[in-house]
């Protein structure tokens, strides 16, 4: 069952624990005048998040749905939701419309130019570009600048039902993640390039509030230093190998 906590001014985290797993798959709705969902989870997570929506506002209404990367815990369920929402729009990068959902999805979807921004009513939003950034050629991140939220897809993940939300440092949490998963047949999760530092710095800069993490804990606390450190994380884990 899914579970649904606000993490910011109007910003929801829908989380669903997958105990064979240890991990939780989250999902984030922000309610506004154009309502805006940020992943979808998979299709088997369908029903359980449009029920965690429903306890917010009302599913048919939901206008946006973004997601980071072509991956099924971040869009699984994208054909779902136009299924059951008229007017829903959905929206990745420019990489991700072109490459891939031209074909997979049920209605066209919007490719977002790096840095475009938009608006929902009162929340105002940045679309950043990140190829390879958790991961895939594709990955693009979302900032609300209105809440000062970033939606981090896969960036910062770590296991077991966390918290929604945290003030305690999610880096170190991430670190010990990474390597579990650097010693795993799931290695090379996130990739270190010549750009993950620089992308990260890039996040930093927008000065976030709150971190929206997919796998585990949001957090609200110094984003920008633990970003940074985040691709301190990823070189000495990732790159050194
Ligand atoms: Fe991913
Ligand atoms: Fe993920």
């Amino acid at each position: 069952m899914a579970t649904i906590t606000e993490i910011a001014d109007e910003v929801f985290r829908i989380s669903t624990f997958i105990p064979e797993r240890n991990l939780q798959i989250n999902q984030f709705l922000v309610r506004d005048e154009e309502p805006l969902l940020w992943h979808t989870g998979q299709k088997f997570l369908f029903e359980g998040v449009r029920e965690a929506v429903a306890k917010v506002l009302t599913p048919t209404s939901i206008r946006w749905i973004g997601f980071s990367h072509f991956e099924i815990d971040e869009c699984g369920s994208l054909n779902d939701w136009f299924a059951l929402s008229p007017n829903a729009q959905g929206f990745c990068s420019f990489v991700g419309a072109r490459v891939n959902m031209n074909e997979y999805a049920s209605r066209a979807v919007k490719g977002m130019k790096d840095d475009e921004v938009f608006a929902t009513g009162k929340h105002h939003y940045r679309f950043r570009a990140t190829p390879n950034l958790p991961h895939c050629w594709d990955a693009g991140l979302l900032f609300d600048d209105t809440s000062r939220t970033l939606f981090c897809s896969d960036l910062f993940h770590h296991m077991g039902d966390a918290e929604p939300i945290t003030k305690s440092d999610i880096v170190g949490r991430a670190r010990a993640h990474l390597e579990d998963m650097e010693k795993s047949p799931m290695s090379d999760y996130i990739p270190y390039t010549s750009k993950t530092e620089n992308l990260l710095g890039g996040l930093a800069d927008l000065h976030p509030g709150t971190l929206a993490v997919m796998h585990g804990s949001s957090y609200s606390g110094d984003c920008a230093k633990s970003l940074r450190d985040l691709g301190t994380v990823i070189r000495e884990v990732v790159g050194a190998k």
